[in-house]
Order: structure tokens, then C-alpha cells, then sequence
């Protein structure tokens, strides 16, 4: 769907010349649901507004303009959005008798996906605005002025965060250490089972020279890891220097330059395109951590076929090999779906197998979620919800034990904690191991931001405890 601006719409004004006049000041209150790439594009959307009068707020009751960046993966993601928008409406409502206007806008993949539908289902509701489509949110607001809804879901060619202001330290300071930065959005791959490659659009990487321009303001504004994100982040492929073209590894080589950036993280991988240059950056003392989230989806080979994985379990193990024999202490995580429709006890079984052979560190289970428009929703043999809950249960059993037995060994060992915040409680901070476990320290404040080495403790179900032992950097 390309732009749209309904009947009731009258012809919006032009803006007057905003040089000269200064916006008001306004509230802006982002909710976003899904994936770290919603997360990051929630922020970027509030850096997108700044400019414009919008001051970020958690009070909804405060908002002049509600954003709900929504998520479409699964149908329950979608219909939370509607339920939400009730409430949202409400408040509107409720502002409105006070004589105060608020605007609402839905973005995100749902926004994509259900397009005019939503001004239909909700009619509260003034703009949906596609992901691709962040970068013209200020028009959109100055066109809402006068117009009654719009929409925006095409695919631009120009940069949605290409032309943003560099991150202040107080804008680092309430969003702490640990930054996201999308590299690659949208995919090619088209399992069967998946909304992604409609609703964020072909595979593309951003110039690696602009990924690397946002890191170091990013750094220079205070922060210490950066996790790469792309729904395929390990098919990057984005342009280098004099027209040549950056892999992943690539751009991870160039990133691990720039002084007192701590830690590289990326996310979320396909085995499929796990480059051997890629395995390779992993080996030695790099800023690149050993953790990495590597979904298989399930370990039957008939379901993986069906899911057009394009691999099957034995190759996904080997992987697995392959990545330990340059990393032994890579800790992994994988995505899994359950009840996939044909999926028989004798699949499951297989994922259960799989599961045991690698032993994760973190595990994430969805129930197959039918979604309009790809394969997967024509296929017979859907798996009834009973069967799929009964499977659910047995793996994140399977999960748990094999989440406390990866916590469980760290106890004893010394392993570096980047600090992110204050801990739970007063005294204590919190921070995280190379693979991504949460720690508890007694320790002082201007900790936070560093790297110190932690002699680990103890264990509760989330979190790990430990002692200061030195600080390292
Ligand atoms: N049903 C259930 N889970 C899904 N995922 C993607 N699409 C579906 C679906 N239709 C899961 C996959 C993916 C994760 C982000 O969401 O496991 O890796
Ligand atoms: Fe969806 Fe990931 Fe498959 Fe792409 S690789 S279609 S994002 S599950």
C-alpha cells in the first residue's frame, strides 16, 4: 500500500518556516512491543520528534502524541495492539473533555501489515505509519494538523534514520550503556511460518560507513556495547569503502576499533548464513561477545523442510561444532516453534534431542501462531492447541534445567561484568557476563558504564551474584 490520506482529509497547509519559530513543547509516549528492532525504532522515533517539541514520557495520561510501535510475528502480538488501543482511545477521551488533543499514532510490522484496516477497527486512531516510514513522522504530525488520518507504508529507497541528530549524554544517560543500532533490515528467506519478509520488505544493509558514524557518537555520548540488530543480521552486506562490499565480520573489525567501545553483539543470525570469516572473528580476546542467538526452529529435519529452512539438524550441529572449536566457551540461544502443523511426537522428540546435544544458555519457545499470507497458514495438518501447550510445557522444562546448569557454572569463576545500572538493591549494581547473564554486585555507582572483574557467587532463577574483585579497564 502506498500512501493514503482519507476522504474526510482536507488539504493540509504548508509548515511555516521553522527556523524561525520555535516548536512547543510537547509529550511524546512510545510503547513498543516485539523484537530489539522495535526497540531501537522507538527511540529513534522519539530522537526523530525531538526537534519537533516532543519530550519523551512514561505517563500516557501526559501525551500529547501515543505511538504503540507494534509487532506482527504472532497473532496474540496483533491483538494486543486492538485490545491497547481501546485503552488508549480512553485516554484520548478523557484528555479530549479536558479540552486537550491527543494524537495516536500505530506503527510497526501491525501497521504494515493491517495498513487502513486500523483506522476502520479504531477509528480513534490518526496516523499508521509502516516501518520504513519513521523518518517522515514530522510531516506526518504537521499533515495530522489539518488532515483527519494518514497513513504511510511504502517502501522509500531514501534512509529512514539517515539524517538524525547524534545522541546527547543526557539521552545516553536515561538509555544506559547498551545501545542497539539496526545494520540490515527485512529478508529473503521466506520460511514458511514467517510474516517478516512482507511486512519489513526485502533483505538490505545500510552503507557500513554510516553504521560506523552512528557508533562512534554513540560512543563518544557514553555508551559501551552495541548489539548490531537485523532480522537476518548475518547476511549483511552492506557497502564498504571505494564501492566494495562489508561482511559482517567486516564491519565488526571496523567497529572493534574505536576506543572504548567495550563489547560488539549481534543478533538474530541464520545458521545458513554463518560465514566462516564470521566464526572466525569469534576466536581470541575480541570486543565481539561469545554469545550468540542462533534460532534452528526445530530439530526434525522433515519440519525444518516444511519450514524452508533450507537446512537440516545434523548440518546445524555441526555448525555448532564448528563455532565451539573457535569459541568453546560460546554460549548459544535459539528460537523454537512447537506444533509447527505436521509436527508429530516423533519431530518433537527431535527437538528434544537437539536441544540436549547443544545445550543452551537461553531458550525461547513459540507456539505456531497461523499468519495470513505465508505458506505455513494453508498447510493442513495444523497441530491442535492442547498438543501444542502439552509440547510447550516439556521443553521449558528441558530449558530450565539447561538455563540453571549454565548459571550454575559460572559460580566460582572470575568473569568480566559490564555495570548497565543500579541493582536491585541500594548499594548494588547490575550488570552483564560476555554471555549476556545478569549480575548483582555490591558496588559503587561510578562503576556504571565500566568493566570490572567479578568473582561469581551465587544463583537465583534470573540472575547471577557476585563480588568485585578488580576493576579492569
Ligand atoms: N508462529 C510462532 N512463532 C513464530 N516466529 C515467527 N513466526 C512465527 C509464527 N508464525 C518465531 C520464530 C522467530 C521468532 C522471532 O518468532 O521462532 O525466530
Ligand atoms: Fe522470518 Fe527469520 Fe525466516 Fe527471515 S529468516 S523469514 S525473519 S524466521
Amino acid at each position: 500500500m502506498d500512501r493514503f490520506i482519507s476522504e474526510e482529509t482536507a488539504v493540509p497547509s504548508l509548515a511555516p518556516d521553522r527556523a524561525e519559530l520555535a516548536p512547543p513543547r510537547r509529550k511524546l509516549f512510545v510503547k513498543s512491543y516485539g523484537c530489539q528492532m522495535n526497540a531501537y525504532d522507538a527511540t529513534r522515533m522519539a530522537d526523530v520528534l525531538a526537534p519537533e517539541g516532543y519530550d519523551e514520557t512514561k505517563d500516557m495520561g501526559e501525551a500529547d502524541l501515543v505511538i504503540l510501535n507494534t509487532c506482527h510475528i504472532r497473532e496474540r502480538a496483533a491483538e494486543k495492539i486492538f485490545s491497547e488501543l481501546g485503552k488508549v482511545k480512553m485516554v484520548k477521551d478523557d484528555r479530549a473533555s479536558r479540552g486537550l488533543v491527543t494524537k495516536i499514532a500505530v506503527a510497526g510490522c501491525v501497521a504494515q501489515a493491517e495498513g487502513a484496516e486500523i483506522f476502520r477497527r479504531q477509528k480513534a486512531v490518526d496516523l499508521v505509519v509502516g516501518p520504513q516510514n519513521y523518518h517522515r513522522l514530522p510531516d506526518m504530525l504537521r499533515n495530522a494538523e489539518t488532515a483527519a488520518r494518514i497513513l504511510e507504508t511504502d517502501f522509500p529507497i531514501d534512509d529512514k534514520f539517515d539524517h538524525l541528530e547524534p545522541p546527547t549524554r543526557a539521552k545516553v544517560a536515561s538509555r544506559g550503556v547498551s545501545a542497539f543500532v539496526t545494520i540490515q533490515e527485512g529478508c529473503d528467506k521466506f520460511c514458511t511460518f514467517c510474516v517478516v519478509p512482507y511486512t519489513r520488505g526485502a533483505e538490505m544493509s545500510r552503507p557500513a560507513s554510516q553504521i560506523t558514524s552512528e557508533v562512534e557518537h554513540l560512543v563518544s555520548a557514553g555508551v559501551r556495547e552495541i548489539t548490531l540488530l537485523g532480522q537476518n543480521v548475518n547476511a549483511y552486506h552492506g557497502e564498504g569503502t571505494n564501492g566494495t562490499s562489508r561482511t559482517l565480520a567486516g564491519l565488526v573489525a571496523e567497529l572493534a576499533t574505536i576506543p572504548r567501545l567495550r563489547r560488539i553483539r549481534y543478533m538474530t543470525s541464520h545458521p545458513n548464513d554463518m560465514a566462516e570469516d564470521l566464526i572466525a572473528a569469534h576466536a581470541g580476546d575480541t570486543a565481539l561477545m561469545p554469545f550468540l542467538h542462533l534460532p534452528v526452529q526445530s530439530g526434525s529435519d522433515r519440519i525444518l523442510s516444511a519450514m524452508n529452512r533450507k537446512h537440516g539438524a545434523q548440518a546445524y550441529l555441526d555448525l555448532v561444532e564448528r563455532i565451539r572449536a573457535v569459541r568453546p566457551d560460546m554460549a548459544l540461544s535459539s528460537d523454537f516453534i512447537v506444533g509447527f502443523p505436521g509436527e508429530t511426537d516423533a519431530d518433537f522428540e527431535a527437538t528434544l534431542d537437539l536441544i540436549r546435544k547443544v545445550g543452551f544458555a537461553s531458550t525461547y519457545f513459540f507456539k505456531y501462531s497461523m499468519r495470513p499470507g505465508t505458506p505455513g497458514a494453508q498447510m493442513d495438518d495444523q497441530v491442535p492447541e492442547d498438543v501444542k501447550s502439552e509440547r510447550l510445557a516439556r521443553l521449558q522444562l528441558l530449558a530450565d534445567e539447561q538455563r540453571r546448569e549454565f548459571n550454575a557454572s559460572a559460580v566460582g569463576r572470575t568473569i568480566d561484568v559490564l555495570f548497565e545500572k543500579k541493582g536491585r538493591h541500594p548499594g548494588q549494581i547490575a550488570g552483564k557476563t560476555p554471555y549476556m547473564q545478569t549480575v548483582q554486585v555490591d558496588g559503587p555507582d561510578d562503576l556504571i558504564g565500566e568493566v570490572a572483574a567479578v568473582e561469581i557467587i551465587g544463583t537465583s532463577s534470573n540472575s547471577l551474584f557476585g563480588r568485585l574483585v578488580e576493576q579492569t579497564s
